[in-house]
């Protein structure tokens, strides 16, 4: 058992929570996060530099996982939440296996969502060309329930839409319905958004699949995984602890943003991503 979970008290329960993406679409996972735990003080490492990972082999992103872990751990992270869908496809178990700190993916959480709402047993997968070809996603519904089909799709342009800020215009909505078609012919109700980027384009992706079609954004899910484990692992900080004992004195919260390249471009896009100012963004 590993030492967090069966010693509670391992790590000082007001160290941070550790996020790494490859870029700024781990975004979506960190403000899951600050809303599910707001007095846990959080820090965000965009590995901007070396962005994108969906295209690149197990063994780089590996090598930048163990990487992004280090410096977390260095920041004094009492747990890692990986955002990234293409890290936590390639990624995890090595992580866990290496380090002494819980390792939380965004993987599993999503998988076992969509296990949960589809009525058909068929669930479609969607996300970079890394996380497809692993065929993480598709191994981990099967292992929750032998029975569900599985239909997966690579939708390498969705990143680079994001990234322009083109989440609703004409060419989105076309690339969007070449990808989605085969899973709509497959008949799946249920559609996890298996990439950071692919809750932004969630208006785009719901109106070409139907209103039918249930949409898993993994972010939300991970936030509840994360907020589980730290429940018992006795990682909580004071107010969570104590608000059914009426003490309501949070430990004061910092956020910290890091990248590996170009702070003043994560700022500027990571506004529009989460809809109020980022100040405090750094690069390593
Ligand atoms: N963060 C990646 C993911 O969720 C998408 C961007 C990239 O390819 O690095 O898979």
């Amino acid at each position: 058992m590993p030492g967090w979970l069966c010693c509670p008290g391992f790590f000082p329960v007001t160290n941070p929570i550790g996020i790494f993406d490859s870029g700024l679409g781990g975004l979506t996972v960190y403000r899951a996060l600050q809303k599910l735990l707001p007095h846990e003080s959080l820090v965000y490492l965009g590995d901007t530099a070396r962005v994108p990972y969906g295209t690149k082999s197990a063994p780089t992103v590996t090598e930048y996982s163990i990487e992004n872990t280090e410096f977390l751990l260095e920041r004094a992270a009492k747990i890692v939440v990986v955002a990234c869908n293409t890290a936590s496809a390639y990624a995890v178990p090595q992580l866990q296996a290496q380090f002494d700190v819980p390792i939380q993916g965004v993987l599993n959480p999503g998988a076992a969502h969509a296990a949960t709402v589809t009525r058909n047993g068929h669930v479609g997968v969607i996300g970079t060309s890394g996380t497809i070809a692993s065929d993480a996603y598709a191994q981990a519904l099967r292992q929750i329930n032998p029975d569900l089909q599985v239909t997966s799709q690579s939708c390498p342009l969705f990143v680079p839409l994001v990234e322009e800020g083109w989440l609703d215009r004409p060419e989105t909505v076309s690339i969007a319905q070449t990808y989605l078609t085969p899973l709509l012919e497959a008949e799946v109700d249920t559609i996890i958004l298996g990439c950071t980027h692919y809750p932004l384009l969630r208006a785009v992706i719901q109106q070409v699949v139907g209103e039918s079609v249930t949409l898993i954004d993994s972010a939300t899910a991970t936030a509840e995984v994360v907020k589980d484990m730290l429940g018992r692992g006795g990682m909580l900080p004071p107010i969570s602890a104590n608000r059914d004992a009426g003490r309501e004195h949070p430990a004061p919260t910092d956020h910290e943003f890091w990248v590996t390249d170009a702070p003043e471009r994560f700022q500027r896009v990571g506004e529009i991503f989460l809809g109020h100012s980022l100040d405090n963004v750094r690069k390593v």
